[in-house]
Protein backbone atom coordinates (compact mmCIF):
# COMPACT_ATOMS: atom_id res chain seq x y z
CA UNK A 1 0.00 0.00 0.00
CA UNK A 2 0.86 3.08 -0.84
CA UNK A 3 0.81 6.78 1.51
CA UNK A 4 0.08 9.34 -0.29
CA UNK A 5 1.68 12.80 1.22
CA UNK A 6 -1.77 14.47 0.74
CA UNK A 7 -4.94 13.15 0.70
CA UNK A 8 -6.69 12.63 -2.76
CA UNK A 9 -8.45 15.28 -3.71
CA UNK A 10 -11.58 14.46 -6.37
CA UNK A 11 -11.42 17.26 -8.63
CA UNK A 12 -14.58 18.28 -10.72
CA UNK A 13 -13.34 20.26 -13.86
CA UNK A 14 -15.18 23.61 -13.43
CA UNK A 15 -16.46 24.08 -17.45
CA UNK A 16 -13.51 27.22 -17.17
CA UNK A 17 -11.09 23.71 -16.78
CA UNK A 18 -12.56 21.96 -19.89
CA UNK A 19 -10.47 22.07 -22.98
CA UNK A 20 -11.14 20.32 -26.39
CA UNK A 21 -8.27 18.40 -26.54
CA UNK A 22 -7.79 15.69 -28.93
CA UNK A 23 -6.10 12.39 -28.41
CA UNK A 24 -2.69 13.70 -30.17
CA UNK A 25 -2.49 16.99 -28.13
CA UNK A 26 -4.17 19.11 -30.46
CA UNK A 27 -6.22 21.85 -28.96
CA UNK A 28 -9.54 22.51 -30.94
CA UNK A 29 -10.01 25.96 -31.43
CA UNK A 30 -12.23 26.68 -34.93
CA UNK A 31 -15.63 25.70 -35.68
CA UNK A 32 -17.05 25.48 -38.50
CA UNK A 33 -20.90 25.33 -38.70
CA UNK A 34 -22.21 24.60 -42.40
CA UNK A 35 -25.94 26.67 -41.75
CA UNK A 36 -27.41 24.87 -45.08
CA UNK A 37 -26.90 21.77 -47.45
CA UNK A 38 -28.53 23.94 -50.56
CA UNK A 39 -26.21 25.33 -52.90
CA UNK A 40 -27.55 27.36 -56.34
CA UNK A 41 -24.30 26.36 -57.76
CA UNK A 42 -23.24 22.67 -58.99
CA UNK A 43 -19.53 23.17 -59.06
CA UNK A 44 -18.23 19.99 -59.93
CA UNK A 45 -15.65 19.35 -57.22
CA UNK A 46 -18.23 19.55 -54.60
CA UNK A 47 -21.94 18.69 -56.06
CA UNK A 48 -23.48 16.17 -58.26
CA UNK A 49 -25.18 17.79 -61.56
CA UNK A 50 -28.91 16.53 -60.44
CA UNK A 51 -30.20 14.64 -58.41
CA UNK A 52 -28.88 15.98 -54.51
CA UNK A 53 -31.42 14.84 -51.82
CA UNK A 54 -31.68 17.87 -49.63
CA UNK A 55 -31.65 17.67 -45.82
CA UNK A 56 -35.39 17.60 -44.42
CA UNK A 57 -36.06 20.79 -43.08
CA UNK A 58 -37.39 19.87 -39.71
CA UNK A 59 -34.07 18.36 -39.28
CA UNK A 60 -31.69 21.67 -39.80
CA UNK A 61 -30.57 23.13 -36.81
CA UNK A 62 -32.49 26.71 -35.29
CA UNK A 63 -30.19 29.88 -35.07
CA UNK A 64 -31.04 29.06 -31.16
CA UNK A 65 -29.50 25.58 -31.31
CA UNK A 66 -26.80 26.73 -33.37
CA UNK A 67 -25.83 29.75 -30.68
CA UNK A 68 -26.28 27.59 -27.85
CA UNK A 69 -23.72 24.85 -29.51
CA UNK A 70 -21.38 27.51 -30.44
CA UNK A 71 -21.62 29.27 -26.84
CA UNK A 72 -20.99 26.04 -25.57
CA UNK A 73 -17.85 25.19 -27.32
CA UNK A 74 -16.58 28.70 -26.87
CA UNK A 75 -16.64 27.93 -23.36
CA UNK A 76 -14.37 24.74 -24.22
CA UNK A 77 -11.72 27.11 -25.87
CA UNK A 78 -13.28 27.70 -29.72
CA UNK A 79 -12.30 30.82 -30.28
CA UNK A 80 -12.71 30.92 -34.52
CA UNK A 81 -15.86 30.29 -35.88
CA UNK A 82 -16.93 29.84 -39.66
CA UNK A 83 -20.36 30.04 -41.31
CA UNK A 84 -20.36 27.92 -44.42
CA UNK A 85 -22.67 25.61 -46.15
CA UNK A 86 -23.67 24.35 -48.96
CA UNK A 87 -23.76 27.82 -49.94
CA UNK A 88 -24.66 29.67 -46.04
CA UNK A 89 -26.49 32.86 -48.11
CA UNK A 90 -29.38 30.73 -49.10
CA UNK A 91 -30.28 30.14 -45.30
CA UNK A 92 -33.09 32.76 -44.80
CA UNK A 93 -31.68 35.68 -42.36
CA UNK A 94 -27.99 35.03 -42.61
CA UNK A 95 -27.03 38.40 -40.68
CA UNK A 96 -29.56 37.62 -37.96
CA UNK A 97 -27.24 34.64 -36.88
CA UNK A 98 -24.04 36.82 -37.47
CA UNK A 99 -25.73 39.37 -34.94
CA UNK A 100 -26.28 36.22 -32.65
CA UNK A 101 -22.85 35.04 -32.63
CA UNK A 102 -20.71 38.34 -32.96
CA UNK A 103 -20.92 39.36 -28.95
CA UNK A 104 -19.27 36.08 -28.47
CA UNK A 105 -15.79 36.39 -27.48
CA UNK A 106 -14.34 35.34 -30.88
CA UNK A 107 -10.73 36.14 -32.74
CA UNK A 108 -12.65 35.81 -36.04
CA UNK A 109 -16.33 35.45 -37.09
CA UNK A 110 -16.06 34.31 -40.68
CA UNK A 111 -18.03 33.17 -43.73
CA UNK A 112 -17.10 30.66 -46.82
CA UNK A 113 -19.62 31.69 -49.77
CA UNK A 114 -20.06 31.48 -52.90
CA UNK A 115 -20.22 34.87 -53.65
CA UNK A 116 -23.23 34.95 -55.96
CA UNK A 117 -25.58 36.73 -53.50
CA UNK A 118 -23.06 39.21 -52.06
CA UNK A 119 -23.54 42.49 -53.90
CA UNK A 120 -26.85 42.36 -51.21
CA UNK A 121 -25.47 40.90 -48.66
CA UNK A 122 -22.59 42.51 -47.98
CA UNK A 123 -23.44 45.23 -46.11
CA UNK A 124 -25.92 43.36 -43.28
CA UNK A 125 -23.24 40.88 -42.65
CA UNK A 126 -20.68 43.67 -42.46
CA UNK A 127 -23.11 45.33 -39.99
CA UNK A 128 -24.05 42.18 -38.24
CA UNK A 129 -20.41 42.02 -37.01
CA UNK A 130 -18.55 39.42 -39.62
CA UNK A 131 -15.26 39.55 -39.84
CA UNK A 132 -13.54 37.87 -42.74
CA UNK A 133 -14.95 36.30 -45.69
CA UNK A 134 -13.52 33.86 -48.09
CA UNK A 135 -15.22 33.77 -51.77
CA UNK A 136 -15.03 30.74 -53.96
CA UNK A 137 -13.83 31.23 -57.50
CA UNK A 138 -12.20 29.07 -59.42
CA UNK A 139 -12.11 30.85 -63.12
CA UNK A 140 -12.09 34.36 -64.11
CA UNK A 141 -14.02 33.44 -67.75
CA UNK A 142 -17.02 32.90 -68.23
CA UNK A 143 -17.35 30.11 -70.23
CA UNK A 144 -14.91 28.28 -68.30
CA UNK A 145 -17.12 29.30 -65.10
CA UNK A 146 -19.90 27.73 -66.63
CA UNK A 147 -17.92 24.54 -66.95
CA UNK A 148 -16.81 24.23 -63.23
CA UNK A 149 -20.62 25.85 -61.05
CA UNK A 150 -22.49 24.13 -64.10
CA UNK A 151 -24.21 27.79 -63.62
CA UNK A 152 -23.58 31.17 -64.77
CA UNK A 153 -22.75 33.85 -62.20
CA UNK A 154 -18.77 35.16 -62.74
CA UNK A 155 -20.79 38.68 -63.30
CA UNK A 156 -22.44 38.32 -59.48
CA UNK A 157 -19.36 37.14 -57.81
CA UNK A 158 -17.02 39.70 -59.08
CA UNK A 159 -19.96 42.42 -58.32
CA UNK A 160 -20.49 40.66 -54.95
CA UNK A 161 -16.25 40.93 -54.47
CA UNK A 162 -16.64 44.44 -55.55
CA UNK A 163 -19.06 45.77 -52.78
CA UNK A 164 -16.65 43.56 -50.36
CA UNK A 165 -14.30 46.41 -50.46
CA UNK A 166 -16.97 48.82 -49.52
CA UNK A 167 -16.99 47.43 -46.07
CA UNK A 168 -13.39 47.43 -44.04
CA UNK A 169 -14.44 45.67 -41.24
CA UNK A 170 -14.26 42.78 -43.50
CA UNK A 171 -10.96 41.93 -43.85
CA UNK A 172 -9.36 40.48 -45.27
CA UNK A 173 -10.94 39.30 -48.24
CA UNK A 174 -10.00 35.82 -49.58
CA UNK A 175 -10.58 34.14 -53.01
CA UNK A 176 -10.44 30.49 -52.92
CA UNK A 177 -9.49 28.71 -56.05
CA UNK A 178 -9.81 25.01 -56.26
CA UNK A 179 -6.83 23.98 -58.42
CA UNK A 180 -7.41 21.38 -61.16
CA UNK A 181 -5.10 19.67 -63.48
CA UNK A 182 -5.73 20.85 -67.07
CA UNK A 183 -7.98 23.18 -65.71
CA UNK A 184 -6.23 25.95 -63.44
CA UNK A 185 -2.89 26.22 -64.95
CA UNK A 186 -4.48 28.73 -67.82
CA UNK A 187 -6.13 31.00 -64.86
CA UNK A 188 -3.17 31.12 -62.64
CA UNK A 189 -1.78 34.32 -64.10
CA UNK A 190 -4.79 36.12 -64.49
CA UNK A 191 -5.53 35.54 -60.91
CA UNK A 192 -1.94 36.53 -60.04
CA UNK A 193 -2.68 39.54 -61.63
CA UNK A 194 -5.93 39.92 -59.49
CA UNK A 195 -4.40 39.29 -56.91
CA UNK A 196 -1.83 42.52 -57.25
CA UNK A 197 -4.83 44.50 -58.71
CA UNK A 198 -7.37 44.28 -55.83
CA UNK A 199 -7.01 43.93 -51.85
CA UNK A 200 -7.56 39.63 -52.16
CA UNK A 201 -5.55 37.23 -50.94
CA UNK A 202 -6.16 34.70 -53.66
CA UNK A 203 -5.55 31.01 -52.45
CA UNK A 204 -5.50 27.79 -54.38
CA UNK A 205 -6.58 25.02 -52.78
CA UNK A 206 -5.69 21.40 -54.05
CA UNK A 207 -8.48 19.16 -55.27
CA UNK A 208 -9.51 16.78 -52.56
CA UNK A 209 -11.57 13.95 -52.93
CA UNK A 210 -14.79 14.82 -51.57
CA UNK A 211 -16.93 15.36 -54.81
CA UNK A 212 -20.06 14.23 -54.58
CA UNK A 213 -19.63 12.47 -58.28
CA UNK A 214 -16.49 10.54 -56.94
CA UNK A 215 -14.74 11.82 -60.25
CA UNK A 216 -11.64 12.30 -57.96
CA UNK A 217 -8.22 10.99 -59.40
CA UNK A 218 -4.72 11.61 -57.79
CA UNK A 219 -4.08 12.59 -61.16
CA UNK A 220 -6.28 15.61 -61.13
CA UNK A 221 -4.51 17.24 -58.50
CA UNK A 222 -2.47 20.52 -59.40
CA UNK A 223 -0.61 21.05 -56.87
CA UNK A 224 0.83 24.17 -54.71
CA UNK A 225 4.07 24.04 -56.08
CA UNK A 226 3.21 23.58 -59.69
CA UNK A 227 1.60 26.88 -59.51
CA UNK A 228 3.65 28.54 -57.64
CA UNK A 229 6.18 27.43 -60.48
CA UNK A 230 3.85 28.56 -62.96
CA UNK A 231 3.86 32.04 -61.67
CA UNK A 232 7.27 32.18 -60.97
CA UNK A 233 8.19 31.74 -64.44
CA UNK A 234 5.44 33.41 -66.72
CA UNK A 235 4.79 36.19 -64.04
CA UNK A 236 6.71 37.03 -61.19
CA UNK A 237 8.71 35.84 -58.18
CA UNK A 238 7.29 35.25 -55.42
CA UNK A 239 8.69 36.13 -51.22
CA UNK A 240 7.38 33.64 -48.82
CA UNK A 241 5.29 35.76 -46.15
CA UNK A 242 5.51 33.97 -42.19
CA UNK A 243 2.01 32.45 -41.21
CA UNK A 244 1.26 31.51 -37.95
CA UNK A 245 1.97 27.68 -37.20
CA UNK A 246 -1.72 26.78 -37.24
CA UNK A 247 -2.66 28.10 -40.60
CA UNK A 248 -3.03 25.99 -43.25
CA UNK A 249 -2.31 28.77 -45.88
CA UNK A 250 1.27 28.89 -47.34
CA UNK A 251 1.54 32.53 -47.53
CA UNK A 252 3.60 34.85 -50.33
CA UNK A 253 3.68 37.75 -51.68
CA UNK A 254 5.34 39.32 -55.23
CA UNK A 255 8.84 40.33 -55.15
CA UNK A 256 7.71 44.18 -55.13
CA UNK A 257 5.38 43.44 -52.35
CA UNK A 258 2.24 44.30 -53.96
CA UNK A 259 -0.77 41.52 -53.62
CA UNK A 260 -0.98 38.48 -51.71
CA UNK A 261 -1.06 34.59 -52.68
CA UNK A 262 -1.50 31.56 -50.66
CA UNK A 263 -1.09 27.98 -51.54
CA UNK A 264 -3.39 25.20 -49.36
CA UNK A 265 -2.15 21.76 -50.12
CA UNK A 266 -3.84 19.04 -47.95
CA UNK A 267 -2.94 16.75 -50.20
CA UNK A 268 0.99 17.40 -51.10
CA UNK A 269 1.59 18.76 -48.06
CA UNK A 270 -0.84 17.39 -45.12
CA UNK A 271 -1.04 19.79 -42.57
CA UNK A 272 -3.36 17.49 -40.17
CA UNK A 273 -0.58 17.47 -37.10
CA UNK A 274 -1.29 21.17 -36.77
CA UNK A 275 -5.13 20.61 -37.12
CA UNK A 276 -7.78 22.78 -34.85
CA UNK A 277 -10.88 22.55 -36.35
CA UNK A 278 -14.10 20.76 -35.88
CA UNK A 279 -17.43 20.80 -37.52
CA UNK A 280 -21.16 20.81 -37.21
CA UNK A 281 -23.29 19.71 -40.10
CA UNK A 282 -26.68 21.33 -40.87
CA UNK A 283 -28.30 18.65 -39.26
CA UNK A 284 -26.52 18.78 -35.65
CA UNK A 285 -23.67 16.38 -36.79
CA UNK A 286 -20.77 16.68 -35.13
CA UNK A 287 -17.56 15.71 -37.44
CA UNK A 288 -13.81 15.86 -36.06
CA UNK A 289 -12.55 15.45 -39.68
CA UNK A 290 -13.36 16.21 -43.34
CA UNK A 291 -12.67 12.79 -43.99
CA UNK A 292 -14.46 10.83 -41.13
CA UNK A 293 -16.79 8.41 -41.52
CA UNK A 294 -18.70 8.53 -38.32
CA UNK A 295 -20.45 11.46 -36.76
CA UNK A 296 -21.43 12.49 -33.26
CA UNK A 297 -25.40 13.43 -32.75
CA UNK A 298 -25.65 16.71 -30.99
CA UNK A 299 -29.26 17.42 -32.43
CA UNK A 300 -31.02 14.51 -30.60
CA UNK A 301 -29.47 15.12 -27.50
CA UNK A 302 -30.59 19.46 -28.25
CA UNK A 303 -34.07 18.51 -28.81
CA UNK A 304 -34.43 16.23 -25.90
CA UNK A 305 -33.35 18.65 -22.92
CA UNK A 306 -29.86 17.92 -23.36
CA UNK A 307 -27.91 20.36 -20.23
CA UNK A 308 -25.16 22.62 -21.43
CA UNK A 309 -23.16 20.59 -19.69
CA UNK A 310 -24.49 17.17 -21.52
CA UNK A 311 -23.19 18.99 -24.72
CA UNK A 312 -20.18 19.78 -23.80
CA UNK A 313 -19.10 16.25 -22.74
CA UNK A 314 -20.14 15.08 -26.40
CA UNK A 315 -18.12 17.43 -27.44
CA UNK A 316 -15.15 16.57 -25.19
CA UNK A 317 -15.88 13.28 -26.10
CA UNK A 318 -15.99 13.40 -29.79
CA UNK A 319 -12.84 15.66 -30.01
CA UNK A 320 -11.01 12.99 -27.85
CA UNK A 321 -11.41 10.42 -30.77
CA UNK A 322 -10.78 12.66 -34.22
CA UNK A 323 -8.97 11.51 -36.31
CA UNK A 324 -4.95 11.40 -36.64
CA UNK A 325 -5.42 12.70 -40.57
CA UNK A 326 -6.44 11.97 -43.63
CA UNK A 327 -5.65 8.70 -45.78
CA UNK A 328 -5.71 10.26 -48.92
CA UNK A 329 -2.21 9.52 -49.65
CA UNK A 330 -2.52 5.84 -48.15
CA UNK A 331 -3.77 4.00 -51.25
CA UNK A 332 -6.15 1.08 -50.15
CA UNK A 333 -6.09 2.72 -47.08
CA UNK A 334 -8.29 5.49 -47.83
CA UNK A 335 -12.01 6.00 -47.65
CA UNK A 336 -14.20 8.26 -48.69
CA UNK A 337 -15.99 10.26 -46.29
CA UNK A 338 -19.19 9.63 -45.21
CA UNK A 339 -20.43 12.83 -46.73
CA UNK A 340 -19.46 14.84 -49.94
CA UNK A 341 -18.36 18.65 -49.41
CA UNK A 342 -21.39 20.45 -49.87
CA UNK A 343 -22.63 18.70 -46.81
CA UNK A 344 -20.11 19.40 -44.85
CA UNK A 345 -18.98 22.62 -45.38
CA UNK A 346 -15.10 23.50 -46.12
N1 LIG B 1 -11.38 19.96 -52.90
C1 LIG B 1 -10.84 21.12 -52.45
N2 LIG B 1 -11.56 22.20 -52.10
C2 LIG B 1 -12.89 22.12 -52.22
N3 LIG B 1 -13.85 23.00 -51.98
C3 LIG B 1 -15.04 22.43 -52.26
N4 LIG B 1 -14.86 21.18 -52.70
C4 LIG B 1 -13.52 20.96 -52.68
C5 LIG B 1 -12.72 19.85 -53.05
N5 LIG B 1 -13.23 18.70 -53.49
C6 LIG B 1 -13.59 24.35 -51.48
C7 LIG B 1 -14.44 25.41 -52.13
C8 LIG B 1 -14.80 26.33 -51.03
C9 LIG B 1 -14.45 25.62 -49.76
C10 LIG B 1 -15.65 25.40 -48.93
O1 LIG B 1 -13.90 24.38 -50.11
O2 LIG B 1 -13.75 26.13 -53.07
O3 LIG B 1 -14.05 27.50 -51.08
FE1 LIG C 1 -21.98 25.19 -53.92
FE2 LIG C 1 -19.65 25.68 -52.76
FE3 LIG C 1 -20.25 23.18 -53.46
FE4 LIG C 1 -19.80 25.01 -55.36
S1 LIG C 1 -18.30 24.28 -53.78
S2 LIG C 1 -21.49 23.54 -55.33
S3 LIG C 1 -20.55 26.85 -54.50
S4 LIG C 1 -21.28 24.38 -51.90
Amino acid sequence: MTLLAEPPTAVTPTSSQRRLVDGYGRHISDLRISVTDRCNFRCVYCMPEEGMQWLKRETILSFDEIQRITRIAVGLGVDEVRLTGGEPTLRPGLPDLVARLAPLPLKSLSLTTNGFLLKQQAQPLAQAGLKRINVSLDTLQHDRFHQIARRRGLDEVLAGLEELERYPSIAPIKVNVVAMRDFTETEVVAFAELSRRKPYVIRFIEFMPLDADGNWQRERVLSGDEIKAIIERDFMPLVRVPAEPSSTSRRYTFADGIGEIGFINPVSQPFCGSCNRIRLTADGQLRTCLFSIDEWDLRGPLRSGASDADIADILLEAVSHKELKHKINEGEAFQRASRSMSQIGG
